[in-house]
């Protein structure tokens, strides 16, 4: 059978951060909470120009000049902050890179799990069809409503990663481990721009699908914990993976370091390093990536780890709602080759933090609704939303 996997990612941001010490002092909270409590330093913020397809595109532009477009016939655009009910957002990504006709463009939706979803799918296309390969984009921009216990875990990112046939950085295992369960833990009513969440039950809804996923996976003939090196988790804060790697540790009986800083990974003893701390390190300071939150761990990973080659990574994905997946891959040999430390280092030491005020007011801006409006040109990203006309969108 041939293998089929992710043969090469890069991770975009938006042009903003927030420091969440700052955001901490300015509310009253002991900055320690997110720091340590949520596991969170700071979180990305897009500027008015930019959105869910300016990232999306911004990720996938360097893959594409790495890669060339030969065998790109499908583009699956992964976003739970979708910006239109209709149109995907990967159909203007595909203008915007100006790639040719003959593609095919779709979006999936399912919380933060879509972009697992997506991956599937081109695994799928790529097994159909040998000779093609698939570009796979999630992103999200995060948003809670200022002063609730979500506010801290916003963020913003987008992950493009291209699916081939004998891929370059991790060929995605067969068995994999599903779980769904209709529940109120977490959404997005059509009218709201922000998501309404009951924090307490969304966490234990995230574990018990975790060990249901679990589970399912060892039902399917999948690798038992031993024979997993690395596991990465949804991240929506970085505290939410120790949670889980908590959990699989109560569950399976094995001994994981459960360490999420270095810190605590130096005093963790004969427990085994499954790659927390390394996993963490971009989503600590992107914040909340929604659909590319577990694609940024791997980004991490890839990035930071020097023994990976051959390796296999577990990977837990979980959309509120709820539907949950854990895959497996194995770490191509040449993955060093394609590791990118000091872009996404250089991306993100580029944003330019926001007062607690500017974020504010920039959070509290409603979504332009009139029929024709213009953006002010504020991101350096390489494409950016030029604003509505007709109320349609117009990027450039
Ligand atoms: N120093 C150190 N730690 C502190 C502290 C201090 N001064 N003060 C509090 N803490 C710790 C608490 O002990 C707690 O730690 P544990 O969870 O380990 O007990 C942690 O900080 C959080 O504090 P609270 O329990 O008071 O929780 P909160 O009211 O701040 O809310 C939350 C936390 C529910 C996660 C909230 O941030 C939220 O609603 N977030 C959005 C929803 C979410 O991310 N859910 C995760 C699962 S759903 C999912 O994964 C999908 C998705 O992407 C949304």
């Amino acid at each position: 059978m041939t293998s089929i996997g992710i043969h090469d990612l890069e991770l975009a941001t938006a042009h903003h951060v927030v420091d969440l010490t700052r955001l901490a002092e300015a509310g009253g909270t002991d900055p320690a909470k997110y720091h340590l409590g949520l596991g969170q330093d700071q979180m990305s913020f897009p500027a008015p120009d930019e959105d869910i397809i300016t990232m999306g595109a911004s990720a996938a532009l360097p893959l594409l000049e790495r890669n060339g477009i030969e065998g790109l016939r499908t583009i699956l655009f992964a976003t739970e902050s979708g910006v239109d009910q209709s149109k995907a957002a990967g159909v203007s990504v595909h203008h915007l890179l100006g790639l040719p006709r003959q593609v095919r463009v779709t979006e999936f939706k399912q919380a933060c799990y879509g972009g697992t979803a997506a991956l599937q799918a081109a695994i799928g296309i790529v097994s159909r069809f040998p000779h093609e390969r698939v570009l796979v984009i999630a992103s999200d921009v995060a948003r809670y409503e200022l002063d609730s216990p979500g506010e801290p875990t916003q963020g913003a990112g987008a992950v493009a990663m291209l699916v081939s046939a004998d891929p370059a950085l991790v060929e995605i295992e067969p068995a994999t481990g599903l779980f769904t369960d209709d529940v109120d833990d977490f959404w997005r009513p059509n009218d709201s721009s922000t998501a309404v969440v009951d924090g307490a039950l969304s966490v234990s809804a995230y574990l018990d699908a975790l060990t249901g996923s679990w589970d399912d996976l060892q039902a399917r003939g999948g690798p038992g914990i031993d024979d997993v090196d690395r596991i990465l988790y949804h991240q929506p804060f970085t505290k939410m993976a120790k949670k889980g790697q908590q959990r699989l540790v109560e569950h399976t009986g094995a001994s994981l370091s459960t360490a999420l800083t270095a810190a605590e990974q130096a005093a963790a003893g004969a427990a085994r390093d499954t790659g927390l701390v390394t996993g963490s390190i971009y989503n600590r300071r992107l914040g909340n990536s929604y659909t590319a939150s577990l694609y940024a761990a791997l980004a991490a990973l890839i990035d930071h780890d020097a023994d990976l080659a051959g390796r296999r990574i577990g990977m837990f994905s979980y959309g509120s709602g709820s539907v949950s997946e854990f895959i497996t891959g194995i770490v191509q040999p040449g993955y060093a080759s394609r590791r990118g430390a000091e872009r996404v280092a250089a991306a993100l030491e580029a944003r330019v933090p926001l007062e607690v005020a500017e974020y504010r007011e920039l959070h509290a801006r409603a979504y332009p609704s009139a029929a024709d409006v213009e953006t002010p040109r504020i991101t350096r990203a390489p494409f950016r939303f030029a604003g509505l006309q007709g109320r349609a969108r117009r990027y450039e």
